[in-house]
C-alpha cells in the first residue's frame, strides 16, 4: 500500500442514510463509532460474536441488526461502507480483504495501512460538522493531533470566539441566558455562545460577571440594577430596556444567576417580550440552589438520608402575611430543604420550622457565594443558625441547606467537588 500512503486521504461526506454498512466487531470501536452511523441513518448490520452493553442496547432498542456470529465471506455483499474493528485479527484481514475485492470503503481499526478509508475525528456545533485527518510526515495518520485540532476548533464555534464573519448566526431578539451561580466555567456552552454573539448584555449582580470582562468593546453591557426605573419599577424599567434594545434590531443577552426560571423573574420577562412580538429564546442554567450546596459538599439528595428536596424562598418573613409559604407544611417535609434569599430572616425562619416540629438539632450549613473565589461554608442547628449567621456575619448571596445531608459529606475524606 505503499503508493497509498504518500498521498493524502481525500475528505468526503458519506451519505448513508438507508444504505448498508457492516461492522465487523461489537467491543469499544464500534460503541464509539456506531453513534454517528445510527445518527446517518445507515442500514446497520453488525457481525460479531460478542458485544458490548452498550452496543447490545443499541441492538435491543432496533437501531442495528446484530448477528451473533463470527465475519463470513459474503457479509460486504451489497455493503457501501464497513468498519471493521473485531479483537480477531484473521476475521479482519478477510473482512478487509473481501472489502477490497467487492470495493467497499473500508475503515480497519488495528491496521490504518491496510484501511480504505480513514474515519476524521469529529464533531459538531449548531448545525456545523467539523472533520479532522491530520497525517504524521510519513502520510500515515495521526488521530491524536485530529482529535487535539477538532477539540479546538469545536470549542471555538461552541464558546463563540471562533465565527465565520459573514455567517454568524446572531439570533434576533432576546435570549434570556441561566449564567450559573457564579464560577465563569459554569455557564451553558450555548449561553456562553450567544453571549460572544450579542451586541446588548443586560446583567444581574449574580451570575458569571467575570465573563462580562472578555466581551468585546462594541459589545454594550448593562447593569440590569442600574436602569434608572423613574416611575416605572425595576423589573418593568428592565423588560422595557429588553424590547427598546430588541426593537432596534439589536441582538440581546439577558444575563441572569442561575436558572433563569428559578425565583430569576425569566418568565415575566418573557411574557413581556412576547406581548410585543419579540422572539425569545431561553437558556437553562446551574441552578446555585443545587450547585452551591454541591460546590461546599453538600449533595442536596443521598441514598439512605433524604430522596426529595424542597426549594423554598425565604424572601418574606413567615409572619409576613404576603408569605406564600406553608411553613408548618414544610416543617413536616422529610427530604432536605434548601431555602434561596433567605439570610436576612433565617434566625425567624428557623423558629418558624422549629415551632412546626422540626427538631431543633437538625443540621444546617449556609454557603456565601458558591463557586466563587470568595465562597464560604458555615454551619450549624436549626436551634443555633440565627445567631450564628449573625455571629460570622454571613451574607447575601447564600444558600442555605437544612437537613442530615448536610453532614454526610463531613464523613467522604478525600471527595472534591467542583
Ligand atoms: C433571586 S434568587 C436567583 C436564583 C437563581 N435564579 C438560581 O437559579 O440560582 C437569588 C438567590 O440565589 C442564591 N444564590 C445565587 N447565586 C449564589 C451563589 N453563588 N452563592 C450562594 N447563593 C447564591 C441566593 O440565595 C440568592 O439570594
Amino acid at each position: 500500500m505503499a503508493e497509498h500512503a504518500v498521498h493524502p486521504a481525500y475528505p468526503v461526506g458519506l451519505r448513508l442514510s438507508g444504505r448498508r454498512v457492516v461492522v465487523v466487531g461489537g467491543g469499544q470501536v464500534a460503541q464509539r463509532r456506531l453513534p454517528a452511523l445510527i445518527a446517518a441513518g445507515a442500514d446497520i448490520v453488525l457481525v460479531s460474536p460478542s458485544a458490548t452493553a452498550s452496543v447490545e442496547a443499541m441492538a435491543d432498542a432496533g437501531e442495528i441488526r446484530w448477528e451473533r456470529r463470527v465475519y463470513a465471506d459474503g457479509d460486504l455483499t451489497d455493503t457501501w461502507y464497513a468498519l471493521i474493528a473485531s479483537d480477531d485479527t484473521a476475521a479482519n484481514d478477510a473482512a478487509s480483504a473481501e472489502a477490497e475485492r467487492t470495493r467497499t470503503w473500508c475503515v480497519r481499526s488495528d491496521d490504518a495501512d491496510a484501511a480504505t478509508a480513514w474515519t476524521p475525528a469529529t464533531g459538531r456545533s449548531e448545525g456545523i460538522t467539523v472533520a479532522v485527518l491530520t497525517t504524521d510526515g510519513q502520510g500515515g495518520r495521526d488521530p491524536r493531533h485530529s482529535a487535539a485540532v477538532r477539540d479546538a476548533i469545536v470549542e471555538g464555534l461552541r464558546d463563540g470566539t471562533l465565527a465565520a464573519p459573514h455567517h454568524r448566526t446572531r439570533t434576533p431578539g432576546v435570549a434570556l441566558v441561566g449564567g450559573g451561580p457564579g464560577d465563569p466555567d459554569l455557564i451553558t456552552v450555548r449561553g456562553r455562545r450567544l453571549l460572544a454573539e450579542a451586541d446588548v448584555v443586560i446583567a444581574d449582580r449574580l451570575g458569571p460577571r467575570d465573563l462580562l470582562d472578555e466581551l468585546p468593546p462594541h459589545v454594550e453591557v448593562i447593569d440590569a440594577a442600574k436602569i434608572p426605573y423613574g416611575r416605572y419599577m425595576a423589573q418593568e424599567a428592565i423588560n422595557n430596556a429588553l424590547i427598546e434594545h430588541a426593537k432596534a434590531g439589536k441582538s440581546v443577552v439577558r444575563l441572569k444567576g442561575g436558572d433563569p426560571f428559578v425565583f430569576g423573574r425569566g418568565m415575566e420577562e418573557a411574557q413581556a417580550l412576547a406581548a410585543e412580538g419579540i422572539a425569545c429564546t431561553v437558556v437553562p442554567g446551574i441552578s446555585s440552589s443545587i450547585s452551591v450546596p454541591g460546590a461546599a459538599g453538600i449533595p442536596v439528595t443521598h441514598r439512605g438520608v433524604a430522596h426529595e428536596f424542597t426549594v423554598v424562598s425565604g424572601h418574606v418573613a413567615p409572619d409576613d402575611e404576603r408569605s406564600l409559604v406553608d411553613w408548618s407544611a414544610v416543617a413536616r417535609l422529610r427530604g432536605t430543604l434548601v431555602l434561596l434569599m433567605a439570610v436576612d430572616k433565617i434566625g425567624a425562619i428557623a423558629r418558624a420550622l422549629i415551632a412546626h416540629g422540626k427538631s431543633p438539632d437538625t443540621p444546617v450549613a449556609l454557603v456565601q457565594e458558591g463557586t466563587t473565589a470568595a465562597q464560604r461554608r458555615v454551619d450549624a442547628t436549626l436551634a443555633t443558625v440565627g445567631e450564628r449567621a449573625e455571629a460570622e456575619d454571613v451574607r447575601p448571596p447564600a444558600v442555605i441547606v437544612i437537613g442530615d445531608v448536610v453532614v454526610v459529606g463531613t464523613t467522604t475524606t478525600g471527595s472534591s467537588v467542583e
